[in-house]
């Protein structure tokens, strides 16, 4: 009988075995699939199981302290948090081509974890949040039957560089079935139904080059987009929302002022399988309210605009 219960007592068995007493090591990014992870491995081998969180400058407002303050503080995970955000913008620097941006976040954070996983003595295991969509997808991907439109940095990469064996426990599991899990697991619903967010981050919503204030604006942006999507009951009913930095100006004007100032679109998706997907048809005086806070609240904006183009023709991500 399929239950998240079961699922989890017989998980939890399996780990112990293929572990035995040795040391593991779990990338934790804050995402449905590595935080179910990170507390399923915690339920089984307690104090065996260490996390690295890299904060990379482009996470969303409180994301690094919510995962702290969720597996750390209440939870008693053992987590290592890196804050690495002048690595990568560093590296991010004058970089305004896309697919660049996701090789070299990719590359930058595979270097900052192998730089924690050296530190740490004795570390066997590499822990994966690898569900059964990666295995299958990564294996279309190998034999070329996908197209890469753009490149993931999911699954991969690590293991063979590191030397260790891979744990995962996730990997006969879909979407759904993970986050009942989680809920089993006891954390909070809010993880556990999040929309799903690019492992580059912001760096493919900061449009051409990324730079730090850019971002401290479109965290605030996108925090008041999620914020009210919440608070209007809407979060739930669209698959995936954010919100993108133009790097262009607009004139506007604000309070008395004219303003020549940047311009943030919205992107809200209603979707299945992420492969296609319709633009959320949001309320009218919904979106009022986002942009009427969004010019009002957040320095350096002074034009929102809403995105109605389905995928195809466009993807869900502007880069
Ligand atoms: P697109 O933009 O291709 O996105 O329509 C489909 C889904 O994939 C997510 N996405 C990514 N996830 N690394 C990820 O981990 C990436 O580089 C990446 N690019 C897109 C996107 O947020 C959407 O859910």
């Amino acid at each position: 009988l399929w239950t998240p219960g079961n699922i989890i007592e017989d998980s939890i068995a399996k780990v112990r075995d293929q572990v035995g007493s040795d040391a593991v090591l779990l990338g934790l990014s804050g995402g449905v699939d590595s935080s179910v992870v990170a507390a399923l491995l915690h339920r089984a081998i307690g104090s065996q199981l260490t996390c690295v969180f890299v904060d990379n400058g482009l996470l969303r407002l409180g994301e690094g302290d919510q995962v702290m303050s969720t597996f750390a503080r209440h939870m008693g995970v053992r987590v290592i948090r890196v804050d690495a955000e002048d690595r990568f913008l560093g590296r991010l620097k004058g970089v305004t081509d896309p697919e660049q941006k996701r090789k070299i976040i990719g590359n930058t954070f595979i270097e900052v974890f192998d730089d924690e996983a050296s530190k740490l003595a004795n570390v066997q295991w590499l822990a994966q949040g690898t569900i059964y969509p990666d295995v299958i997808e990564s294996a279309g991907a190998k034999s070329g039957k996908a197209t890469v439109i753009k490149s993931h940095h999911n699954v991969g990469g690590l293991p063979e560089e590191m030397n260790l064996k891979l744990v995962e426990p996730l990997r006969e599991l879909f979407k759904d079935e993970v986050r009942k899990i989680g809920v089993e697991l006891g954390l909070p619903s809010e993880m556990v139904y999040r929309h799903p967010f690019p492992g580059p981050g912001l760096g493919v919503r900061i449009l051409g080059e990324v730079h730090k204030e850019d971002a401290i604006t479109l965290r605030k942006a996108d925090h008041i987009f999620i914020e009210e999507l919440r608070r209007a009951d809407l979060y739930d009913q669209v698959s995936q929302a954010f919100a993108v930095f133009l790097p262009i100006r607009s004139v506007g004007v604000v309070g008395d002022n004219r303003q020549y100032a940047h311009v943030i679109a919205l992107r809200a998706v209603e979707t299945l399988d992420f492969m296609t997907a319709r633009w959320a048809h949001l309320p009218y005086d919904f979106l009022d309210l986002v942009c009427r806070r969004i010019v009002n609240e957040v320095p350096g904006v002074s034009r929102v605009v809403y995105d109605i183009t389905g995928k195809p023709p466009g993807t869900i991500e502007w880069e």
